[in-house]
């Protein structure tokens, strides 16, 4: 059973001119988890800097899914609306910042999407749970989330407005 007739990852060989069992790559190959674009969709950044914009146009849709994934796998910490008390903090786990104050108000999109991607302090990463598109569209509703809470009558339309003042 110890010993079989085979050949074990690069055990010496003498078939193929460089005397191990296996093949060396084919020039230029790269491993799949090593490429690593520098794109916006990928990075956040655009020439390094973080970037303020989204790679592809967000739509009501991307909104909505952005809202899902973000009830998944935001909310149990930052809470439904963003103010940092989701059901985890309530029972002792440590408390993140809200996404009301001025600073996060401020924040590039793309760093959001950084933090989402990489983890921030004591908050661990959600590449290997949420796709980059899905990333860039909690992004996306991380923002309707902040604009929902420092809207006022004048960021409405006017049919909005009207509904809003018939309401019973
Ligand atoms: C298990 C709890 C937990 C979950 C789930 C979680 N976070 Fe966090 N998050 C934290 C904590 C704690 C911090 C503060 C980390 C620190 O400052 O050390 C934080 C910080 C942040 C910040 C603020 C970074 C800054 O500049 O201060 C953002 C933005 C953020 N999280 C976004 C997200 C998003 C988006 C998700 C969902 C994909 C998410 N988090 C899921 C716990 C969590």
């Amino acid at each position: 059973m110890h010993l079989q007739p085979k050949y074990s990852p690069e055990a010496p060989s003498s078939i193929f001119s460089y005397g191990t069992s296996a093949r060396e790559p084919a020039a230029g190959t790269i491993a799949r988890d090593h490429v690593r674009p520098h794109d916006l969709l990928h990075t956040g950044s655009i020439n390094g800097a973080l970037a303020d914009s989204f790679p592809f146009q967000i739509t009501a849709e991307d909104l909505q899914r952005g809202r899902e994934r973000f009830n998944i796998y935001c909310s149990p910490c930052h809470g439904y609306s963003g103010y940092g008390d989701g059901i985890i903090v309530q029972r002792g786990f440590l408390s993140p910042p809200s996404y009301h104050t001025d600073r996060l108000r401020q924040a590039p999109a793309g760093h959001f999407f950084n933090v989402i991607t990489n983890g921030f302090g004591r908050m661990y990463p959600y590449a290997d749970r949420v796709s980059v598109e899905d990333r860039w569209r909690i992004v996306a509703y991380i923002r309707a989330l902040q604009l929902s809470q420092q809207a006022g009558p004048s960021d409405l339309t006017d049919s909005d407005f009207n509904r809003l003042e018939h309401q019973p």
